[in-house]
């Protein structure tokens, strides 16, 4: 009887965790599959199909490192636009990148677009991530 409901325990622990695991991939798979339809349209112009950039103009994506220390900027960045000097995979940046005009659900989707495409492997942002971090652009 004892090891009935420990057996049966252990089962209900187990769907569940397998449950919230499958909850995440959906979501970043929706976030991803969309992200790239917003990335071909917005994005790709300048930085190319394989986020390679272009030149001493466009920098690439393909730069985690850059990425990395950049995350909780990136949303402000798709929203407001970049301009200045930044050095980006070791190179010297002095562009100007246009604001976008997404909305932040989209924002999302191509952040966790270009975070998991291109060698980069950022995982999921979700709106809401979206919503805190664009009350913290300057
Ligand atoms: C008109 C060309 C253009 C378009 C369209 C554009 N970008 Fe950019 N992007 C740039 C330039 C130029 C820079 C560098 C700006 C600078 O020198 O300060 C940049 C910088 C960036 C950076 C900073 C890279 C880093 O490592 O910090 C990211 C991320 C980025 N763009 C992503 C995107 C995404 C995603 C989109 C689509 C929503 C997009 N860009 C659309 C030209 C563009």
């Amino acid at each position: 009887m004892k090891t009935g409901i420990i057996a049966c325990i252990c089962f209900l622990l187990l769907a569940l965790i397998y449950s919230c695991q499958s909850d995440t991939s959906i979501e970043f798979k929706q976030y991803y599959s969309a992200g790239s339809l917003v990335y071909q349209s917005h994005c790709q112009n300048c930085h190319g199909a394989k986020g390679e950039g272009l030149a001493a103009l466009i920098p690439p994506l393909t730069d985690t490192s850059s990425l990395k220390k950049h995350q909780t900027k990136l949303p402000c960045i798709m929203q407001n636009g970049l301009k200045g000097k930044t050095t980006i995979a070791g190179k010297d940046f002095d562009g100007a990148m246009p604001a976008a005009g997404l909305t932040p659900i989209e924002i999302a989707q191509v952040v966790t677009y270009v975070g998991n495409s291109f060698g980069n492997k950022l995982g999921v942002v979700t709106g809401d991530d979206v919503g805190v971090a664009l009350r913290k652009c300057n």
